[in-house]
């Protein structure tokens, strides 16, 4: 069993209001009580930061950190409708979601483009979560391991030394948001393979880069997923929207 802290993320995607958000964020902040298990974040829409990072800076003491969804793979400039990192940080943003599934497919993302977002937040100190993950097809053709590898590969080859201050979150695109989750082995499986790429590209301290798993995790089969030696948390969409359930993943963890 891997030894390092486990890390409860949870992705709002294209999810609340002005009034919900508070709702949700201070359910979660009032439930949380066990601080110092596991680590947790919330990666919120981008025009939501600014209200999310005061309500967690109201909580007198709180482990729950503040994410965002995207960066540009820019500094600053004439990019309409991108947000760059150091304007992330403004608002107290801690970790940064790159290459979720859904960039990728809806927004064209590829491995090298989400291989610069991660260097562009690993410059700024903000902590990258690297999304990888086949696609039904993929697996079925029998191409998972080639797929996530090439996906991560693409990483470790553009930040070099700094991987291992990034985190890894594997989603099976046909595990996400369809209720159809990888089973504790399948997913400890290329959690497996993950970390023997990271371990090759980073030796000992590719120990403590956390791995963790997304694609319908919720309540009830949390614990058998957050038990396999290899998955160090979760990333969490549909069930971080209801505090409780996300309350009971944490505690899982
Ligand atoms: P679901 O938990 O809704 O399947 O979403 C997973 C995900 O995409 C998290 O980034």
């Amino acid at each position: 069993m891997n030894s390092v802290k486990k890390l409860i993320a949870g992705n709002w995607k294209m999810n609340g209001s002005l009034e919900s958000n508070t709702t949700l964020l201070k359910s979660i902040l009032d439930g949380d009580t066990r601080a110092d298990a596991c680590d947790a974040v919330v990666c919120v829409p981008s025009v939501y930061l600014s209200q999310i990072n005061s309500l967690i800076q109201d909580a007198a003491s709180s482990r729950v950190r503040l994410g965002a969804q995207d960066l540009s793979a820019h500094e600053k400039g004439a990019y309409t409708g991108e947000i760059s990192v150091s304007m992330l940080k403004e608002f107290g943003v801690s970790f940064v979601i790159v290459g979720h599934s859904e960039r990728r497919q809806f927004h064209h993302e590829t491995d090298q483009l989400v291989a610069i977002k991660a260097e562009r937040a690993l410059g700024a100190g903000v902590t990258p979560i690297v999304c990888v993950g086949e696609t039904q097809e993929e697996r079925e053709a029998g191409l998972t391991e080639v797929i996530v590898k090439r996906q991560l590969a693409a990483v470790i080859h553009l930040v070099g030394h700094c991987i291992s201050e990034i985190v890894v979150a594997y989603e099976p695109v046909w595990a996400i948001g369809t209720g159809l989750t990888a089973t504790p082995e399948q997913a400890q499986s290329v959690h497996a393979v993950l970390r023997a790429q990271l371990n090759a590209a980073a030796g000992d301290v590719a120990q403590r880069i956390r791995i963790l798993y997304g694609g319908s995790m919720n309540a009830s089969n949390a614990k058998s997923l957050l038990t396999q030696p290899d998955i160090d948390g979760g990333l969490i969409g549909g069930a971080s929207l209801k505090a409780l359930d996300f309350l009971s993943i944490i505690a899982c963890a």
